[in-house]
């Protein structure tokens, strides 16, 4: 019988703290109960097939060079090979098929979620012992193909899931993690404008350069915001008000480092104007989404229900499991 191997991860969003984490400052981000399922079957063919469900593209891995949403898969493979060598010829022989949940580009972690359930997947095929630590090494150095020079904050958290606060520095990350009890009542809404990490992370980075007293101001409001919120999250004790006020002025704060837009800013002041009490990019922003905190779940579904004539619009439901194989 052939095996077939099915991975999932979660998408994520950023809570507080994007950008300022590329530089060493606490951000906290949180799994979604949607990802990226990877199905990894054998076949009769002595070749590696990756297909994307979502693109309708396919690669034919050692025959072809790989289509550019491909290219993180190349470095996953390449990254297997070398520290396994004995292992990859078993490749030859199966297909892959990746489908995403989140919209891609959307600033929700979908290259993440995806290179550590195809990551998960392969392991397991080769029969390496699955260790979280593993997958999230390797998945990084697909975000570094993606991204440039990502915090990894997105492996991270579409490995372990739950609810993180993640801190870079020289000797690796800090994270502290916890499993979410409550959930918040958050909306999602797609702003409909790819959302593009390399740019705007560069785009940061120069502003920083000519003017890093500033930029290093604003990311020390940023931390301080992270931090007081995880000590709401540590204490399970959600000050919705507060944390309304925290987003929004994190919100402004992004504005100001030039990483908002037009189109974001008319989605944030929709979303206030409906009843949210704290509206914010997530992510790299310039596009992808927006999150909205609400008094009660009542008062998210009735602006969600005038939200969605407009843009796209979802419950942000947390997922305390990180990336699993079945
Ligand atoms: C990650 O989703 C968003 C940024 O903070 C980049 C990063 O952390 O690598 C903008």
């Amino acid at each position: 019988m052939r095996r077939i191997i099915r991975a999932f991860s979660p998408s994520k969003i950023i809570l507080f703290g994007e950008h300022a984490v590329v530089y060493g400052y606490p951000a906290i981000a949180m799994a979604l109960n949607l990802g990226t399922r990877v199905t990894l079957k054998e076949s009769p063919e002595r070749s590696m097939k990756i297909l994307s469900e979502n693109y309708n593209i396919e690669w034919n891995v050692f025959n072809e060079e790989p289509p550019p949403i491909f290219k993180p898969f190349k470095r996953i493979i390449d990254v297997i090979a070398k520290k396994f060598p004995k292992k990859v010829n078993a490749l030859k022989g199966i297909e892959i098929h990746i489908s995403t949940q989140a919209p891609a580009a959307s600033g929700l972690g979908t290259s993440a979620s995806t290179a550590v359930a195809f990551t998960a997947a392969v392991l397991k095929y080769l029969g390496i012992s699955l260790s979280a630590n593993l997958i999230n090494e390797i998945a990084y150095e697909a975000e570094k193909v993606s991204h440039g020079r990502p915090s990894g904050i997105d492996n991270y958290i579409a490995t372990y899931g739950g609810v993180i606060k993640f801190t870079r520095s020289e000797e690796g990350p800090r994270i502290e993690r916890l499993n979410v009890e409550n959930e918040l009542p958050l909306l999602l809404v797609y702003t409909g404008v790819e959302r593009k990490t390399k740019e705007a992370v560069e785009y940061v980075a120069e502003l920083r350069k000519k003017l890093p007293s500033f930029i290093d101001g604003i990311f020390d409001i940023i931390g301080e915001i992270s931090e007081r919120v995880w000590n709401m999250f540590k204490n399970r004790n959600m000050d919705l008000e507060m944390l309304g006020n925290l987003m929004n002025i994190n919100q402004g704060l992004l504005s100001a480092i030039g990483v908002s837009s037009e189109e974001i800013e008319k989605v944030v002041f929709a979303l206030r104007k409906a009843g949210a009490i704290g509206a914010k990019l997530t992510g790299a922003g310039i596009g992808g989404c927006v999150i909205a905190l609400f008094k009660d779940w009542s008062k998210a579904i009735s602006a969600k229900e005038r939200i969605q004539r407009d843009y796209l619009c979802l419950i942000a439901k947390p997922q305390n499991r990180g990336v699993y194989v079945e």
